[in-house]
């Protein structure tokens, strides 16, 4: 299949439009990262990207809409919990997880009863979202347990030849995926930590927020079992900044690439910076992974960072590493 990248402009939004209605994949940009989108009422489209991705299928896909209104029409009940969210944190990096209409395919939900809904704030996103005006159901648009794609180039690299449309937009501006909340449960739930932090959530909802108990399988997310994040080189951790362990990994490892925050610039020739602070770590992390991947034989994160935000972060690295952890 030919893949076209397209600026974004009234000509290749008429030609998403097009392929999505036609039951075709088009990868598009959000604040979080890149997502390849299908209609979320169409199986057989659906179905495509479970193969563009090589994503297993029990992996449940979260329906993107451009306007709050829509909601009614894809979950079952909209509870106070999820309007207060919806109020306060929507459009944003948030995604919520409500009980499910009988109208949103089993494909799109892995089976569940319960389907993920997200409004993002990019105006590139609401824009696709608009002129195609449907639900959209989108997981990341990288090859599955890859680093997620923040820039279309990403996307090109994975998924060059397997889905008919890129939209060409501006490289995202938080980086990591959206915070996934289950609202289904007898307290929220935050199944995946994102920019949009538990204590935010807990501000907006007046009550406790909780993280699954990781032995309760029954409270995971379904995409939590699976690979995620890797580069296609050996990739290790270093969470507590010792300048000793590092160097030594360097001394072992001397062709390895270090992916850090500035202040470990002088560690290694092969550097590739996460900036400052939480915010630049999780919006450079998965672009310097790729870049560093295509240069060095082995690499090294370091994420010493303490906080709501840098835990994100920690999430993601933990697992591009498989828990290896120097
Ligand atoms: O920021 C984002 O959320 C990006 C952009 C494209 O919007 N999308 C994204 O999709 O990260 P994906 O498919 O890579 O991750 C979706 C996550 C998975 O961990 C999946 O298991 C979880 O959401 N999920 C989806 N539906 C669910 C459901 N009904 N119950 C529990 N978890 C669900
Ligand atoms: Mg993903």
């Amino acid at each position: 299949m030919k893949t076209l990248a397209l600026d974004i402009n009234e000509e290749s939004l008429s030609l998403a439009k097009k392929f999505i209605e036609q039951g075709e994949t088009v990868a598009f940009p959000t604040e979080t990262v890149y997502g390849l989108g299908a209609n979320a009422f169409d199986e057989n489209a659906v179905k495509k990207i479970f193969a563009a991705k090589g994503r297993p299928s029990d992996n449940p896909l979260i329906v993107h809409i451009a306007d709050a209104s829509l909601i009614e029409n894809i979950a079952a009940e909209v509870s106070s919990d999820a309007k207060k969210i919806i109020s306060s944190l929507m459009p944003g990096p948030i995604t919520v997880v409500l009980n499910k209409q009988k109208c949103i395919p089993d494909c799109v939900t892995g089976g569940l009863p319960t389907v993920a809904v997200r409004m993002p704030s990019s105006p590139e996103a609401q824009t696709f979202l608009r002129a195609v005006n449907l639900p959209v159901c989108a997981p990341s648009a990288n090859t599955s347990s890859r680093p997620s794609p923040t820039s279309w180039v990403h996307v090109a690299e994975d998924l060059d030849g397997k889905i008919p449309l890129i939209l060409k937009g501006a490289d995202c501006n938080i980086g990591i995926e959206s915070t996934v909340l289950d609202l289904t449960r007898d307290v929220p739930l935050i199944l995946r930590p994102g920019m949009i932090t538990k204590s935010e959530i807990e501000r907006v909802l007046c009550k406790k927020v909780f993280y699954p108990d990781k032995t309760d399988k029954t409270m995971n997310s379904p995409g939590i079992r699976y690979k995620h994040y890797a580069p296609n080189c050996e990739t290790y951790l270093n969470v507590d900044g010792n300048t000793e362990s590092i160097t030594e990994f360097l001394r072992q490892n001397p062709a390895a690439g270090v992916v850090a925050r500035d202040c470990y610039q002088n560690l290694a020739d092969k550097f590739f910076s996460l900036g400052k602070d939480a915010y630049s770590g999780a919006q450079q992390v998965f672009a310097k992974l790729r870049e560093a991947e295509k240069v060095c034989d082995r690499i090294i994160i370091v994420w010493d960072l303490k906080g709501e935000e840098a835990d994100s972060v920690l999430n993601r690295v933990l697992k591009s590493c498989g828990g290896k952890i120097v």
